[in-house]
Order: C-alpha cells, then structure tokens, then sequence
C-alpha cells in the first residue's frame, strides 16, 4: 500500500516536472520569437511574405537543425547567419517544438494546370530523365518527418528558390541529398512541384 502512494506521489512529481517544463519551453521561444523572428517569419511562424519560409507545422528536429546549420555556416544565409549567433542548442529546441504546435498553413494554389504538372512529379516523379518521386521521401501528404522538412502549404516562391539553391550546389547542408534530386530538374518542374506544394 506504502509502496502504491510512493510510486503514485512520483508520478505526479514527475507529471508536475514535464508540465513546467513544456511551459518553460513555450515562454523561452516566445521570447526569442518576440525579440527578432516574428520580424521576417510572423509570431506564430505564419510567414506572410513569400520570401520568408512558413515556421508554423515545421518539424521540430529539422527546424533545430537549420538553425544549428545556420550557426556553424554549413547553410548560407546573410538574413540569417547574424539572427542564430546568440542561439543556445537548448534555444533551437524550444523554437523547433514551438513552431511545430502551430497549425501549418493551407491555401489554394494560384495556377492550377501548373499545380497538376507538379502533382505529378511529386508523387511519380520523371521517369525519363530520372527525377525521383518526392513522396517517396516527404510522404505522399508533403508532411515530412523528424529529419525530412514538411513542404505542404509552404511559398511557391520559397521553395523554387531553394530547389534552385540545391540544383546549384549553393545550399548543401543535407549532405547533396537534395543536390542529386534537383540536378537533373527543369525550371518548369521547380516551378510546378513549387506550385503544387504551396497548395497542400
Ligand atoms: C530579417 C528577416 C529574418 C529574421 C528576423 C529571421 N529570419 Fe529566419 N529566415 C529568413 C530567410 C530569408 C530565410 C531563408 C534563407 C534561405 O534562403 O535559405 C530564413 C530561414 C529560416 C529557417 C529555415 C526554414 C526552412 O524551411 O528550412 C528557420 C528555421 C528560421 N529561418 C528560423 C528563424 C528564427 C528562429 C529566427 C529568430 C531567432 C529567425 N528565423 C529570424 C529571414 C529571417
Ligand atoms: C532521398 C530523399 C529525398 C527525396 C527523393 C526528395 N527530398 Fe527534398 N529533402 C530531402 C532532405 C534530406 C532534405 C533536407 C534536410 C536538411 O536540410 O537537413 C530535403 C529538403 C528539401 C527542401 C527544403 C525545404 C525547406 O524548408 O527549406 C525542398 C524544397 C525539397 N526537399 C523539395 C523536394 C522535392 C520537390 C522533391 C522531388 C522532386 C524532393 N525534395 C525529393 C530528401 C529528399
């Protein structure tokens, strides 16, 4: 019986212990977030201009990630080289988990004939000049995965110029995975799987 109350008192301590921390985690991104990032990515990670990538429904890992990426120059970004310097390891987890309890964004695709071509290169890919399918890594929803970023209802123009990026060698933070992938795909293609995704 003595032996059930202890175990049942450390499970609350321990509850107790997780509930103060989530919430520690909450105001310290937010105080991160208030002080520069809702400048160029919103509050809640929204993003309202289409150069600035969506935060909100980002996976958590791969946001702490990008930041520590950031930081050590292993991705290239004037706009943010200087807003990671001062970032802890502690801070990119807490912005990573933040942003990812955000409700991702969805809209409507502004061109629809070039949504469906990209429709197609997602979830097929070009088997012609040996393009792979992007859901068979990104998921067939564009929802990604701990490590792999979530592309659905992200901006068309955000994510053609990273492909563009990535077909260039420019950014190579993944290990050229993406550089192997975008290598052999066409403007119309970065353009049209760009179209579809902003979409999802
Ligand atoms: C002056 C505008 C600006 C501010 C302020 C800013 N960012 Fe950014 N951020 C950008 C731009 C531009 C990019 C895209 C860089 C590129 O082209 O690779 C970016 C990219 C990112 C990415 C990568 C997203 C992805 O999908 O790969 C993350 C994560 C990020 N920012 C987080 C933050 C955080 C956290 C802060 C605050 C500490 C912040 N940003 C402040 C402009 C800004
Ligand atoms: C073999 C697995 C794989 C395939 C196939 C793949 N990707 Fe990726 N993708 C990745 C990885 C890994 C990353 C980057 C992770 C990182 O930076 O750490 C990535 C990143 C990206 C990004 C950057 C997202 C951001 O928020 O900055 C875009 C855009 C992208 N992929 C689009 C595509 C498109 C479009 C296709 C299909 C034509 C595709 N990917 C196929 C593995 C893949």
């Amino acid at each position: 019986m003595r032996r059930a109350l202890l175990a049942a008192a450390a499970l609350a301590l321990a509850g107790a212990a997780w509930a103060q921390d989530g919430s520690d985690t909450t105001a310290r991104a937010q105080k991160i977030i208030g002080g520069s990032c809702f400048l160029c990515h919103g509050a809640e990670g929204e993003s309202a201009s289409e150069v600035f990538p969506r935060l909100a429904g980002q996976n958590a890992e791969y946001i702490a990630k990008q930041l520590e990426n950031f930081k050590n120059g292993t991705r290239k970004s004037t706009a943010m080289a200087s807003m990671v310097a001062e970032l802890s390891p502690e801070d990119m987890v807490a912005l990573g988990r933040f942003y990812a309890s955000r409700p991702p964004h969805q809209e409507v695709a502004s061109d629809a004939a070039l949504a469906g071509v990209g429709k197609y290169l997602y979830q097929a890919g070009n088997k012609w000049s040996g393009v792979p399918a992007c859901a068979s890594c990104h998921g067939l929803t564009g929802a990604g995965s701990a490590t792999l970023p979530r592309l659905a209802g992200q901006h068309a123009a955000y994510l053609e110029n990273q492909l563009k990026q990535f077909h260039q060698r420019a950014r190579n933070n993944d290990n050229a995975v993406m550089h192997t992938v975008a290598e052999k795909m066409t403007a119309l293609e970065m353009a049209a799987v760009a179209e579809y995704l902003s979409g999802q």
